[in-house]
């Protein structure tokens, strides 16, 4: 394996850039190439038919390119419709990210854990086997909103969020005993302090820290540079305004490029 080879993280945006975190946080001089699928942005409104179609296609041109030694879809709409298809399509190991429902299960003494990701995701049948799975004794409620996307790019991209604008955004799961909620949206843990204000005293839970162990498993014993090096953020369409390139600097994605 060879030292310079990436780590390739894909997400329709900046969702991914909570999975990335934990991931540096393990492995601090592995290289990173952050691809956001800003041409197709959101992902979450978007059929299954579309995503089935985009990801795999758009994943295995990406490997080409960036020759990662693994990928990491960093997205649940993403992985909970895509993620066999694009493990069928690179022969490199693919790690997905899917809702959280176990941890929180095991979590949840109220026995109501809720779980808040897109639209596309919280409809997926791969829910439904993983409430049934890990969380039969618990009331599962869902909730999917594209509006907590849209702030949690906007939050990045440095524009005011209005903490009302949140609470709104996930009434439909208060008032019901819930004492944990799944963040099954990689975009949502950037808006864990506007969350936390919308669900007091609910433990919010996501995939990230998980994912990352699971990267640093996968790659034991692999040569890695000697230091971190400069990581390189790929869009595929609309490019981050000064803003969000600030924030970007601040996972060492120093390197913007569009394809
Ligand atoms: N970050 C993505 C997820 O985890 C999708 C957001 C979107 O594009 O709708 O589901």
């Amino acid at each position: 394996m060879d030292a310079a080879a990436p780590l390739l993280f894909f997400d329709s945006g900046v969702g991914g850039l909570s999975v990335l975190g934990p991931t540096k946080a393990l492995l601090p001089n592995a290289p990173i190439v952050y691809v956001a699928d800003s041409a197709a942005f959101p992902y979450g409104t978007r059929s299954e038919a579309e995503i089935a179609a985009r990801v795999p296609a758009l994943l295995g041109r990406l490997t080409e390119r960036f020759r990662p030694r693994l990928a990491v879809i960093a997205c649940n709409t993403a992985s909970t419709i895509a993620l066999p298809f694009v493990r069928a399509a690179l022969d490199i190991p693919v790690v997905g990210t899917v809702p959280a429902i176990k941890p929180a299960a095991e979590r949840s003494r109220t026995r109501v854990i809720g779980v808040l990701g897109t639209e596309a995701t919280v409809r997926q049948p791969y829910v439904d086997d993983l409430a049934a799975r890990f969380a039969a004794d618990c009331t599962v409620l869902r909730h999917g909103s594209a509006e907590l996307v849209a702030l949690a790019e906007a939050k990045l991209a440095g524009e005011p969020i209005d903490p009302a604008a949140v609470t709104a955004a996930v009434s439909p799961l208060t008032g019901h005993g819930m004492d944990v909620v799944v963040l099954a949206c990689t975009h949502f843990p950037l808006l864990a302090e506007e969350l936390a204000v919308a669900f007091p005293g609910v433990a919010q839970v996501d995939g990230g820290p998980g994912i990352a162990r699971r990267i640093a498993h996968l790659t034991a014993g692999q040569q890695w540079p000697v230091q971190p090096s400069p990581g390189t953020a790929v869009f595929t369409g609309g490019g981050p305004n000064a803003q969000l390139a600030r924030a970007l600097q601040r996972y060492n994605l120093d390197d913007i490029r569009h394809v």
